[in-house]
């Protein structure tokens, strides 16, 4: 049995009260100015005051860290990304610079068209080292669970490629991963005057297929103009979630197509970017009990104005935050640079925002039972901060303040 006691280290954690941090209670962190944490075969058995913590722990075989008086905080958990896909698409950046929309990109047969068409040449083994790359350096950040989404297949045999490899990744890097089927990601030429035509594949073929294949956890759907209407994402996600599928929505990213009404009208597990979304929908949700994800990275990386954070808090709908990393609309890996937006740009507090990208986005993928803060019985999956309270990770614009990065009580970077 190994036991491994964390001492002299600054703690902050959100408080798992069976339930995502919502309104005040997103801002209130536990915190021990001179805390410890008792680890088992890499399980959390206590947190709490050094003093405490150490006179439980006992003598006998125990690994002693001193941690320096460093910020100790939960692993990060990234509940949206899209990680898997093979090409970059830098010269599209340079023309949405140069003024040309997102979605008429898209609308001209780019942006996540050309990931499709990268993405069908590229060889399973390829998929899986790139793939494999950025959860690397997502774990160098302190991201320590992560949900992975398909959706650069579109079609039955690509979308099961892209979760074979979600799959692979998830059995052989540390990181927790949570694989998500995006099959209406974008309506693929063939349908392009007929999306609803798409939906009906999707839910006669590539739905049953995914359940059979029996890796994806959720179903999510880019429900936007010009690409699924709420009409056609209502639809999939009522079959989804009859066959045994958590949903999610992209909702009102670019335009306000009701998505946040849909996503509580549909129980959704979360809705994800709301940039557009409207107050109505902001208050079913919170009365569905609907996470609201949110991606300032990309209203960063797009130049649109931030998702009404403050309000969300205010009106009692849990915030979480991820990153959304994806070749398009934002091209990042660090949970610390989203954290740094929330704070400065988003008005959130640090510990909201620390609460946001922890306990909340394992709510947002189903794994608060294990990851997402430091309570007994919870992984050990932790981090050390070079900096003395959560705000470092925010004021340290640019870089990472993640110095140590533990997964179940073993040091990973
Ligand atoms: O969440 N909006 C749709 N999907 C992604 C972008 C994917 C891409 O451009 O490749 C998003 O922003
Ligand atoms: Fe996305």
């Amino acid at each position: 049995m190994s036991r491994q006691l964390f001492r002299n280290a600054r703690i902050y954690t959100p408080v798992d009260q069976g339930r995502p941090r919502a309104g005040q209670s997103q801002g209130e962190l536990a915190h021990w100015p001179r805390g410890a944490l008792l680890v088992e075969n890499g399980l959390i058995v206590a947190v709490g005051d050094e003093r405490e913590i150490s006179a439980q722990a006992g003598a006998g075989t125990l690994a002693e860290t001193d941690c320096g008086g460093r910020c100790l905080v939960p692993g990060f958990v990234d509940p949206h990304t899209h990680m898997c896909f093979a090409e970059l698409r830098e010269a599209e950046f340079s023309l949405r610079l140069s003024g040309t929309p997102y979605l008429e990109i898209l609308r001209r047969g780019g942006g996540i068209l050309s990931s499709v068409r990268s993405l069908a040449v590229a060889s399973e083994e390829e998929l899986f080292e790139k793939t494999m790359g950025r959860v690397t350096t997502a774990l160098g950040l302190g991201t320590t669970t992560l949900e992975i989404k398909s959706g650069y297949g579109l079609d039955t045999e690509n979308e099961l490629k892209m979760l074979r490899v979600i799959d692979r990744v998830a059995q052989e890097s540390p990181a927790d991963v949570v694989a998500t089927f995006l099959g209406a990601h974008a309506v693929p030429p063939a349908f392009r005057d007929n999306p609803g035509g798409f939906i009906d594949l999707i839910v006669e073929e590539m739905l049953p297929a995914v359940r059979r294949q029996g890796v994806a956890r959720f179903c999510d759907v880019f429900c936007e103009e010009g690409v699924f209407s709420a009409a056609d994402s209502r639809r999939l996600l009522a079959a989804a979630r009859a066959m045994g599928f958590g949903v999610k929505l992209h909702a009102d990213e670019v335009h306000d197509l009701g998505g946040a009404g849909l996503a509580a009208e549909l129980t959704a597990v979360s809705a994800d970017h709301l940039l557009a979304a409207s107050d109505e929908g902001l208050a079913a949700m919170a009365g569905a009990g609907t996470i609201a994800i949110l991606l300032p990275a990309t209203a960063y990386s797009l130049r649109k104005p931030y998702a009404r954070a403050r309000t969300m808090i205010e009106g009692g709908l849990p915030v979480a935050l991820a990153t959304d990393c994806n070749p398009g609309s934002s091209f990042t890996e660090s949970i610390p640079f989203v954290i740094g937006l929330a704070v400065l740009n988003m008005q959130l507090t640090p510990a909201e925002a620390l609460a946001a990208a922890t306990l909340n986005a394992a709510y947002g993928i189903g794994m608060a039972d294990r990851v997402g803060s430091l309570d007994s019985g919870k992984q050990a999956d932790f981090l050390l901060l070079d900096g003395e309270t959560p705000a470092i990770l925010a004021y340290h614009a640019g870089v990472s303040p993640v110095a140590a990065v533990y997964k179940k009580g073993r040091r990973i970077e």
